[in-house]
């Protein structure tokens, strides 16, 4: 709702088919292992390239319908409070403004970036919760004891306090982080990295969730921990990016750390968090760029 002004049901398995089929066709070729080492293949007629196309064309022309929608809605005095209506607002108000494609690129960008690395950790963020009662209940206690008023403002300053719930949000995105593998990034000259020669023109790729998994910087890294991050050393530290980092950092990171704590917060202040019965957390699900726990998962919510 936030970014597109519209539900789109993403999670849910009685969505229609649409806008998020076209997607998740497009990123499952575009992020298949064959194109990221044979990435010029796109450009060759075989039946997952055209496929990729099909999909594409589509997807680009519900992004264009959901602009003209807004845009209209602009014309009305009416609307508003989402990004593509700011992306309108910016793009027009540029002096050098042309067509609406940028506007197109942007929104597509933060489909894959923004939508779906949020609703995956969310749900990953729940998936803890119910996995680990101790930690939920440890969690709810810090809230209630640092933030008891619950129509106190969420926001960074007054979650500043509140340790616990950060090292939940960093084990998570520890443990879960909803980015399998970066882009592939190109050697612009012959490189050396560690023992590793890299001629110029090989591509390299971080795995981004891998590094949370290596045994060499943590200790037991499978266990979902949040008191790991209480004596977290400076190695463990330099190797955690979950937003990546450099020039290409994500520039929605702070949104997304106050958007889990927003959500872990109101969260466990109403309700308690378990699986539905015969419901646990076996697998992940890697179909995709994005990794996301299964999404028939289901939970019971108390109310308490
Ligand atoms: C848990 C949530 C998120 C995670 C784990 C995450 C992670 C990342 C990572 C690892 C990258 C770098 C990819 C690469 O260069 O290979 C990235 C880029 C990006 N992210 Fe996020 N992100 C999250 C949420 C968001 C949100 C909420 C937004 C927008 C509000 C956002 C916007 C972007 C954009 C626009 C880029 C591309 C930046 C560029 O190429 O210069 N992300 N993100």
């Amino acid at each position: 709702m936030f970014f597109f002004g519209r539900e789109f049901n993403f999670m849910s398995k009685e969505r229609k088919e649409g806008i998020i089929d076209y997607y998740l066709n497009v990123v499952k070729i575009i992020f298949h292992p064959f194109y990221y080492v044979f990435p010029d293949m796109i450009y060759v007629p075989i039946p997952a390239s055209l496929k990729y196309y099909r999909n594409l064309k589509l997807f680009d022309e519900y992004i264009y319908e959901m602009i003209k929608e807004e845009r209209e809605k602009m014309k009305k005095g009416e609307g508003g409070k989402n990004l593509i209506h700011n992306l309108i607002e910016a793009a027009i108000s540029n002096p050098d403004f042309v067509d609406l494609q940028a506007v197109r690129d942007n929104v597509t960008m933060m489909f894959l970036a923004a939508h779906e690395t949020t609703s995956s950790t969310i749900l990953s963020l729940t998936c803890s919760m119910a996995q680990h009662p101790e930690i939920q209940e440890k969690l709810r206690e810090e809230i209630k004891r640092l933030m008891p008023d619950p129509k106190q403002e969420i926001n960074m300053q007054s979650t500043k306090n509140l340790h616990y719930l950060k090292n939940v949000v960093n084990e998570n995105l520890r443990r879960n982080n909803p980015i399998g593998f970066s882009f592939a990034r190109v050697a612009t000259k012959d490189t050396v990295l560690g023992d590793i020669f890299l001629p110029k023109g090989s591509y390299l790729i971080s795995s981004v969730r891998g590094n949370g998994f290596s045994e060499e910087v943590w200790d037991n890294p499978m266990e979902f921990n949040p008191d790991r991050w209480d004596k977290v050393t400076n190695e463990q530290k330099e190797s955690f990016i979950p937003f990546l980092c450099g020039p290409r950092v994500c520039p929605g990171r702070m949104l997304s750390l106050i958007e889990q704590e927003i959500y872990l917060i109101c969260l466990l202040r109403k309700y308690k968090v378990e699986f539905a019965p015969g419901h646990s957390l076996d697998k992940h699900a890697i179909d995709r760029f994005v990794v996301t726990p299964r999404l028939d998962i289901k939970f019971n919510f108390t109310p308490l």
